[in-house]
């Protein structure tokens, strides 16, 4: 069984889906692994670690991909991109699958089979599997250090011989995974923390991580998280209330992170441009949420701003990738626990179950198709 890992095509993307550590157990597993000359370098990773662990390096990404039979990506590959791969090889990538039916197609039509990693179900089994946790946690923790860059002041309380400083105020909107390490990062470098949520589950977790919980806890918040543990969309007289109680809190603080996300739906607006003018100068927002229209009104995706009452707004995307090394060793890990289940290990051959429920739920293309349920019915 022959598997590549090419260099990403984006030339914003410094993530790599392999490392030595996965491509050795890859090799373990009985497979020959093919690393596209310098993919690993913006991760910090130079060819001869993976030589080092029985990589062939490919000078080129024909080379690389030539017989594939498991090609590994962080993005959804161009079709152009895998020339030269096996009828039914299997592509593991983040595949961003919404509104791309045609893009999808097109790789369809390659007869490969395109796994989305980021459909991976949150069940006990396939925690390892989780990019968007492995991801999200990172993008929580950067966020804290990309606001800590841009603050013109200190986090923590310091008593000092010319006199104390005061501590950040820091407030967390969002308590997913990303919020969740961002306030913990936030504790760690002396700040104080408080953090809201529209789910009664994030309660806990807050109080727990030593910050203090904020947020309308009336009856639709009792009943805010589906079954699935994700929020739902909440009222327009909820989101009242919310942007009542949060406008008083975000004048005071120093910091805000922004991480609230509904799936399937735009980012949900926390922060008004009025709630921004109230504001103090010198204070930070950064905007996790940016990609998918923002928890704020006044970010821009990948720019920082500066507001005419000197709030800076910090709009990086692709948050995770900002410590690309850490990054791809995670992701990378979350990918070799996949494509082991794929593996037959007495054949050392690709053996896909189309009936387990993880093949399922993240099988995108098959046979020159889309097979995945939620996207066939619009692609036929
Ligand atoms: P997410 O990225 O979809 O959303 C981030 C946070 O924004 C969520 O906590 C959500 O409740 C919050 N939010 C949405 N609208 C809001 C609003 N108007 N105001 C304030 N906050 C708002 O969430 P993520 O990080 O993907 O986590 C979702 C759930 O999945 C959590 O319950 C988490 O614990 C769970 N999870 C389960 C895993 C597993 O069992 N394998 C792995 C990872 C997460």
């Amino acid at each position: 069984m022959r598997i590549a890992v090419p260099s990403e095509t984006e030339a914003a993307e410094p993530r790599v889906a392999a490392t030595p550590e996965t491509v050795k157990k890859f090799i373990g597993l009985g497979a020959e692994v093919s690393v596209q000359a310098g993919a690993g370098r913006k991760s910090s990773i130079a060819d001869d670690e993976y030589a080092a662990v029985g990589a062939v390096i490919a000078p080129d990404a024909a080379a690389a991909l030539r017989d594939a039979d498991l090609v590994l990506c962080v993005h959804r590959p161009k079709p152009d991109d895998l020339v030269g791969v096996k009828d039914g090889a299997a592509v593991l990538a983040i595949a961003d699958p919404y509104d791309h039916q045609d893009a999808l197609k097109a790789v369809a039509e390659k007869k490969v089979r395109l796994f989305a990693m980021e459909l991976m179900p949150r069940i006990t089994r396939a925690q390892v599997m989780d990019v968007l946790s492995s991801q999200a946690n990172l993008a929580g923790y950067r966020a804290v250090i990309d606001a800590a860059a841009e603050y013109g002041r200190v986090f923590p309380m310091m008593m000092t011989a010319a006199g104390t400083v005061p501590a950040a105020k820091i407030f967390i909107m969002g308590v997913g995974v990303a919020g969740l390490q961002a306030i913990a990062t936030a504790r760690r470098l002396g700040g104080i923390v408080t953090a809201t949520d529209v789910r009664p589950a994030t309660k806990e977790q807050v109080v727990s991580l030593g910050a203090k919980f904020i947020a309308v806890e009336d009856e639709e918040f009792k009943e805010a998280e589906t079954a699935g543990g994700y929020a739902k969309q909440m009222s327009p007289a909820y989101q009242a209330k919310q942007a009542e109680l949060t406008a008083s809190h975000l004048a005071k603080q120093d910091i805000v992170i922004t991480t609230a996300l509904i799936p399937g739906r735009p980012a949900p607006v926390l922060i008004t441009a009025d709630m921004v003018k109230s504001m103090r100068a010198g204070s930070v927002i950064v905007d996790l949420a940016v990609e998918r229209g923002g928890n704020c009104a006044l970010s821009k995706p990948g720019e920082t701003i500066v507001t005419d009452n000197g709030v800076h707004i910090v709009g990086f995307t692709n948050v995770a990738a900002r410590q690309p090394a850490t990054a791809s060793a995670l992701y990378a890990r979350n990918l070799f626990a996949f494509a082991e289940t794929l593996i037959d290990k007495e054949t050392k051959a690709l053996k896909i179950d189309d009936a387990d429920e993880l093949v399922k739920a993240t099988l995108l293309t098959k046979g020159g198709a889309l097979v995945h349920p939620n996207f066939q019915a619009t692609a036929a």
